[in-house]
């Protein structure tokens, strides 16, 4: 039986794709989250609705000592047996927080340590215990793009730079906007699984690193950091008309859930490393990303700059081992 672990898999699109892959592939599921709490109801309701196995992992991607906790513990039931060989890792988990800038308990940007160095140490510490063939899928974002009209009413992404990113707001300076800082993390997430594809092809590895954009979805808790009206209207069949008529890439929550569900296993997808699948008006289809996503310049320096912020020791470097 596959075993597929989900960060983020208890709500929004992760959890809809956590129903997929139980009901039609019948995998292994692993949810990791940061509240055990709000991960059980919904592995419980997995396990009675499909009959599968479901394991909860407390994973706060915010936090390098959680990722490593996580990680270290994950590894553990590998070796049991009480997990079957990871086939698919998906990184889904993220947010976008509007408000007063924070920090995580690591003293980086909270967007950025979520949606990014979170991920990036996670994959690291597990590339090596996954399944040949195996596969690790990013949920991007089409706000990564400034020249869609994603990007723009978003907020335009900048820079992809670890070391601005991850001090964003404490030099005094104007911080950026939450739409800002969230765009930019998608376009370093964008990076991460193209860098991710290159080193993957380089050192031979059958694993595949695919990026996923599930298109614009105002019914999950993405938004839920936003002013209480600003959600409504959002969901509204008047916004969301507005929003395909202007370009906004269409998604839902049960096409772009089924749609991760099937890059995750679909035999279809096995050879989709190093691509971009983006689901829009209810079509999965490959596209072409941002312009600077395709750098790889910038990819190696947001690589190696995040190697040097998550700390990760050169005997952990899974991809350069493989
Ligand atoms: N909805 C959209 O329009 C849209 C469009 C493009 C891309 N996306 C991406 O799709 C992914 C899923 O988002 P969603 O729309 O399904 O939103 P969602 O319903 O808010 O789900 C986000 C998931 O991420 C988890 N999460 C957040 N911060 C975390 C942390 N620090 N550690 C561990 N888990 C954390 C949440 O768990 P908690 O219960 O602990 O908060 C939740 O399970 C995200 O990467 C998002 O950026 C969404």
């Amino acid at each position: 039986m596959p075993t597929v672990l989900i960060t983020g898999g208890h709500a929004g699109i992760g959890f809809e794709c956590a129903k997929q892959l139980a009901s039609r592939s019948r995998c292994d599921l692993v949810l990791a989250g940061r509240s055990v709490e709000r991960m059980e109801p919904a592995a419980q309701q997995l396990r009675t609705s499909y009959g599968v196995k479901v394991t909860t992992l407390k994973l706060d991607t915010s936090s390098l000592v959680s990722v490593r906790e996580a990680a270290a513990e994950f590894r553990t039931l590998l070796d049991s047996g009480n997990v079957a060989p990871l086939d698919t890792l998906l990184c889904n988990a993220g947010g976008r927080h509007n408000g007063p800038t924070t920090y995580s308990p690591d003293g980086y940007e909270t967007t950025f340590a979520t949606n990014c160095l979170g991920h990036f140490l996670l994959v690291e510490l597990l590339v090596d215990r996954m399944a040949d063939a195996g596969r690790i899928v990013f949920t991007a974002s089409g706000t990564h793009d400034p020249d869609t009209m994603d990007g723009k009413m978003v907020g335009k992404a900048v820079e992809p730079d670890a070391i601005a990113l991850e001090n964003d707001g404490k030099d005094g300076k104007k911080p950026l906007s939450a739409g800002v800082r969230y765009s930019t993390s998608k376009l370093c997430t964008m990076l991460y699984a193209y860098e991710l594809h290159r080193r993957l092809r380089r050192a031979d590895g059958s694993i595949a690193s695919i990026a996923f954009d599930p298109g614009s979805i105002p019914e999950t808790g993405l938004l839920r950091t936003m002013p209480k009206p600003v959600q409504w209207l959002a969901k509204t069949a008047l916004m969301k008309g507005l929003m395909k008529r202007i370009g906004v890439t269409q998604g839902s929550v049960s096409f772009s859930g089924a749609s991760l569900a099937q890059i995750a296993v679909d035999p279809i997808y096995g050879d989709a490393s190093g691509k971009y699948l983006q689901s829009n008006d209810g079509a999965l289809n490959e596209t072409r990303s941002s312009k600077m996503s395709y750098d790889e310049q910038r990819a190696a320096k947001l690589w190696n700059d995040s190697k040097t912020l998550v700390r990760l020791q050169p005997s952990e470097e899974s991809t350069q081992l493989r």
